[in-house]
């Protein structure tokens, strides 16, 4: 397949997704740039100025992109794995080639710092790369004989895997790129529309995705990037020509999406309250150093605003009173500012109101005993990196999921209590266990009821092509390019009789 990479023809002047912020930026309805009548403006949460004006689609838009999805599904299913690989390896290299300028994109609008947002847009390249070479190799099909009983005799099952339908893909401000990413780059791969909402905060960097796909020949409808406001979108929810949902956000309107859509695929990234373990044989000064250094900077990489960032650090008590001082020593050492300063470790949230909650939670926690040890201020949208102890467990900090950076310490007398602290919680992502001990780290495996346990590291570590997803009431499903893959795809088996095998 050729890509039609470098001009973008058929976009208005002045609706290049990055290149102005003077003119609304199209949407992109059935892979074609399009125009409403609202407009959603996008401002920078560390000063405010104006990133972007976005433009709306109308409801009679949004029905053009869902049709248009329906009506290719059968021919984009056909379509053969070569043209679906190099179209998101033409994604791959444009988002090389443009990595820096992306990278600036996502930093504006989130108020991530440069140096999380570069890595932001080196995840999506993994991302899409990934989805290149799985489209290459999924769905070679499996044969099996069925002469296991007289009956099968001469017949042979012959298994392939079909996408449900298009998909309904929602993605999260958090990183506004890459989690738009892990909805679309799977559904490409196996040959399924999908219909990106991206956050209302942050849609510029989803359209700009838009922008790399219409440079490829994917056929008209496979894709649409649709910013529709959160309030339009219960009836695209319960859209029967979207059979799958895949959503990334909060817990409550993850699981009302679940509750109204219960006979659709739903795949639900929710929330954690990351725990981060540290047990007695981790006890060197290396160690420490190590446990210290990571623990600080994973409480508070993107303002704390990750589902798997460190909320929660559960140390044997012999290691306890030399962890804490070294982590608030290195988290009074984080550079909290302007986030396009390549020094600036930690940015604003997104909203000064996400940060007055985060405020808001310290000041309970504190008045209800817990011991503040440092940060606990708040400036606009920036909240300072905060270590908490003595948490008492049915307060805000103690039981939901904080998304900012926040951390609380607890102390343990042995491993089985420090596996049942990281357990009491309703959230169930992922946990990092600090251990040499490879008895524990299966030990660990086999007791945490989480998505995922990282062993000899933070619980925030996440590559792209591995299984991502919560138990309890952190979600369903995975993500993780293959098993999105899986999630999209059922298996339909077809039994060819009467041959001579
Ligand atoms: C999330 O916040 O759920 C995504 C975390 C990640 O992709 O690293």
């Amino acid at each position: 397949m050729e890509c039609r990479s470098g001009t973008l023809p058929t976009i208005p002047e002045g609706r290049s997704a990055v290149t102005t912020a003077t003119s609304p930026h199209a949407f992109w309805l059935a892979g074609r740039p399009a125009t409403g009548d609202d407009t959603l403006d996008v401002t920078s949460p560390w000063d405010g100025r104006h990133v972007g004006t976005v433009s709306v689609p109308s409801d009679a838009q949004v029905e053009e992109a869902v049709a248009a999805a329906a009506a290719v599904a059968e021919e984009f299913s056909a379509t053969p794995a070569h043209v679906r690989a190099a179209a998101l390896d033409h994604v791959v290299t444009r988002l090389v080639e443009r990595s820096e300028e992306i990278a600036a994109l996502i930093s504006a609008e989130n108020g991530k710092p440069m140096k999380w947002a570069r890595g932001e847009v080196g995840r999506c390249v993994s991302v899409f790369r990934w989805a290149a070479e799985e489209a290459r190799r999924f769905n070679g099909g499996e044969a099996q004989r069925l002469d296991s009983d007289a009956g099968g005799v001469g017949r042979l099952a012959y298994t392939r895997r079909f996408p449900y339908g298009p998909v309904l893909g929602i993605a999260p401000f958090n990183f506004p790129l890459n989690l738009c990413a892990h909805k679309v780059a799977p559904a490409l791969a196996v040959g399924t529309p999908i219909i990106l909402k991206p956050a209302p905060a942050t849609p510029l960097s989803g359209l700009l995705l838009g922008e790399l796909l219409a440079e490829t020949d994917l056929p008209e409808g496979s894709w649409s990037v649709l910013p529709v406001p959160n309030d339009r979108m219960p009836d695209l929810v319960q859209d029967e020509r979207l059979p799958i949902i895949s959503f990334t956000g909060s817990a409550p309107v993850g699981w009302s999406i679940l509750d109204s859509a219960p006979r659709k695929r739903v795949t639900l990234e929710l929330g954690g309250n990351g725990a981060a373990i540290v047990l007695a044989d981790f006890a060197d000064e290396a160690d420490i150093d190590w446990a210290a250094q990571r623990i600080a900077t994973f409480s508070n990489y993107q303002a704390g605003q990750s589902c798997i960032s460190v909320q929660r650090v559960i140390a044997h008590q012999s290691v306890y009173d030399r962890l804490l001082p070294k982590v608030v020593t290195a988290v009074e050492a984080l550079q909290t500012g302007d986030p396009s300063d390549p020094a600036t470790d930690v940015g604003p949230l997104v909203s000064e109101e996400a940060a007055k909650r985060v405020e808001s939670w310290v000041e309970e926690a504190v008045s209800r005993g817990a011991k503040l040890l440092t940060g606990g201020k708040r400036e606009g949208a920036t909240y300072a990196p905060t270590v908490l102890e003595d948490v008492p467990a049915d307060t805000n900090i103690g039981c939901e999921e904080v998304f900012g950076p926040v951390m609380s310490f607890t102390r343990v007398d042995s491993e089985e209590a420090a596996f049942a602290a990281a357990n009491d919680s309703k959230y169930g992502l992922q946990a990092g266990l600090f251990t040499h001990d490879i008895q524990a780290a299966f030990r660990a495996h086999r007791a945490l009821e989480m998505g995922g346990v990282v062993v000899g590291d933070v619980p925030s570590y996440r590559a792209d092509q591995m299984p991502y997803g919560g138990a309890k009431q952190s979600g369903v499903g995975r993500e993780g390019v293959r098993f999105a893959m899986e999630d999209y795809t059922y298996e339909r088996v077809m039994v060819l009789t009467g041959l001579e095998l």
